[in-house]
């Protein structure tokens, strides 16, 4: 029986991938390391509650000895943790760089240490930067533009030198925006979506003309379960769901699949050095045999029907730490927003 140890595995495409191995292997045992920030939800992994092949440890990825302990006997490591939230960065960047560059570092320490078989870094299409034409191939410059992106191109870095220099079997995957179900709502998709339900304004930055590639969870969960068990150690594989839509697209979107009116748009102040768009070249994990299941309309669709039929899961969260964040992120932008 092989384990797997998943990092940040109660967070967002933690918890997906979570739910993945054990429907795809059930011989698998998956234990799940997590510090539950705020973004970290034990209600992501409610319904696997008394599956014997799940064991779950709140602890710190920067923190040694529970990582060690953890590690030792496990086939592989997925590594998910990570802050990621790229306005929140913007605000205070310092845990990104202890989470994302500095866990990153301890966990590679544990897998040289105690031969782990495979470990896959969660990276992102963010590290590439800002790309006006063209599409980013894996063995492009890595040019990340703000704290978050530059925390988590620091992560893989130390992967790939731990590769280097050590020979330890790192995998890299950079995947494009994410969207599904258990998304915390500070992202554009599920934050759109719940202040949509609710009647309230969905914030766009600058004219919504950034362009972003969404991906459905599910379909990067697939690409990160054949790059573990398929692609070539020391190697980055891109994982784009082919879909660039920008933010007045997305709102949109939205706002037609909920039968809201299009006036709930506000064009709010951008986010500084905002990346304008992003696009992957896949080919890579092409020719692995991966392809995206699921277009961006059948995505959306499925991601806003889960918002609507799991309000338990999400108005809970839209409290205390949340509208404090949401206040300091919004609060003067809205009250100065044009329609
Ligand atoms: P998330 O914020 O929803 O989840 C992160 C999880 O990591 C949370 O459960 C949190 O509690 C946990 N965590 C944070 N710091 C930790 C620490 N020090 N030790 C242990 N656990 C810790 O994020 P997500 O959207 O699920 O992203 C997961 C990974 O995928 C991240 O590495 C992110 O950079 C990467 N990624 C995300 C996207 C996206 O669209 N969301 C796209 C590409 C790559
Ligand atoms: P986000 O979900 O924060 O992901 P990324 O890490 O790619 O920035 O934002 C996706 C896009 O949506 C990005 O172009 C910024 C934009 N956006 C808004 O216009 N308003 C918002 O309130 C948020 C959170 C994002």
């Amino acid at each position: 029986m092989r384990t797997i140890l998943v990092t940040g595995g109660a967070g967002f495409i933690g918890s997906n991938y979570v739910h993945y191995v054990l429907e795809q292997h059930p011989d698998y045992r998956v234990v799940v390391l997590d510090k539950l920030t705020y973004a970290g939800n034990l209600d992501n992994l409610r319904d696997l509650a008394g599956d014997p092949r799940l064991e779950f440890h709140q602890g710190d990825i920067c923190d040694q000895t529970t990582v060690e302990r953890l590690a030792q006997g496990c086939w592989a490591i997925v590594n998910f943790a990570a802050e990621s939230h790229v306005d929140r960065s913007l605000m205070d960047p310092g845990d990104f760089i202890r989470t994302d560059i500095y866990g990153v570092y301890v966990l590679l320490q544990a897998v040289r240490k105690f031969g782990v078989e495979r470990f896959v870094q969660i990276s992102t299409d963010e590290v590439y930067g800002s790309v006006p034409h063209g599409s980013s191939r894996e063995d492009d410059r890595l040019a990340p533009r703000n704290p978050y992106s530059a925390s988590k191109a620091g992560g893989e870095l130390q992967a790939r030198a731990f590769y280097e220099s050590y020979g330890v079997p790192v995998l890299i995957t950079r995947s494009s925006n994410n969207i599904g179900p258990y998304q915390y709502p500070e992202k554009v998709v599920p934050l759109f979506i719940t202040n949509a339900i609710d009647d309230q304004p969905l914030p766009i930055y600058g004219r919504g003309t950034a362009v972003r590639d969404y991906i459905y969870v599910k379909d990067h969960c697939a690409a990160i379960d054949l790059v573990l068990h398929q692609g070539t150690p020391g190697e980055a594989y891109n994982v784009g769901g082919g879909n660039e839509v920008n933010t007045v697209q997305l709102a949109t979107a939205i706002l037609d699949l909920l039968g809201k009116p299009h006036d709930l748009m506000r064009f709010v102040e951008d986010r500084p050095g905002h990346d304008q768009r992003y696009s992957l070249d896949c080919s890579k994990i092409q020719a692995l045999g991966w392809r995206r299941q699921y277009d961006f309309p059948q995505a959306l669709e499925l991601t806003v029907r889960w918002y609507v039929e799991n309000q338990w899961w999400w108005r809970k969260l839209k409290s205390g730490e949340y509208l404090r964040y949401y206040q300091e992120q919004y609060g003067r932008r809205l009250a100065a927003a044009q329609r």
